[in-house]
């Protein structure tokens, strides 16, 4: 396994639409192992392959407290959402720092692939059934902050790429790459 680089807003990859995976074979299996560790390292409780550059159907998502039941989605369409709706305060491994309300339905019925190949439907409710349908959106090249007014989007980006000049900036002194 190995942990992969996730992309950080308003990097233009992120806006990639994802194709389907043709097969759950090992490269497919490696890159989950990869995207578990990833996710898992960086505290986050969701991940869409969009976000390590790698453009196919693939998220992985856990939002048990002990971190130790992770879901695996490939090819995940969502089939039923309900029309009642909830706001809550989103964040994204994508965009540090930055959480901002996002209005979301509240219960979701999703069809994927999962790990082995094999077909699962999930029904969720809260926690789950929002960070399926943040992550759905990174498969469509959507962020969580394209929701928000544009006012709020270009101060957020503006944060962003100041902090990351910043970064360079300190690895240059570092020598680092
Ligand atoms: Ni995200």
């Amino acid at each position: 396994m190995a942990k992969r680089t996730i992309l950080s807003y308003p990097d233009p990859r992120l806006h990639t639409v994802a194709k389907p995976v043709q097969g759950v074979d090992a490269r497919i299996k490696t890159l989950v192992a990869d995207m578990l560790e990833t996710m898992y390292d960086a505290n986050g409780i969701g991940l869409a392959a969009t976000q390590i550059d790698v453009h196919e159907r693939l998220v992985v998502i856990d939002v048990s407290e002990d971190r130790d039941k992770p879901i695996v989605l490939i090819n995940p369409e969502i089939v039923w959402a309900s029309d009642d709706k909830v706001l809550n305060e989103e964040g994204c491994l994508s965009v540090p720092g930055i959480y901002d309300g996002v209005e979301r339905s509240t219960s979701v019925r999703v069809t994927a692939l999962d790990g082995e190949g094999e077909p699962q439907t999930i029904e969720a409710e809260g926690l789950l059934a929002v960070c399926i349908q943040h992550e759905l959106d990174h498969l469509l090249g959507k962020v969580f902050v394209e929701y928000l007014s544009p006012l709020k989007r270009n101060r957020i980006k503006s944060k962003l790429l100041k902090q990351q000049r910043e970064d360079q900036k300190l690895d240059q002194r570092e020598g680092r790459r």
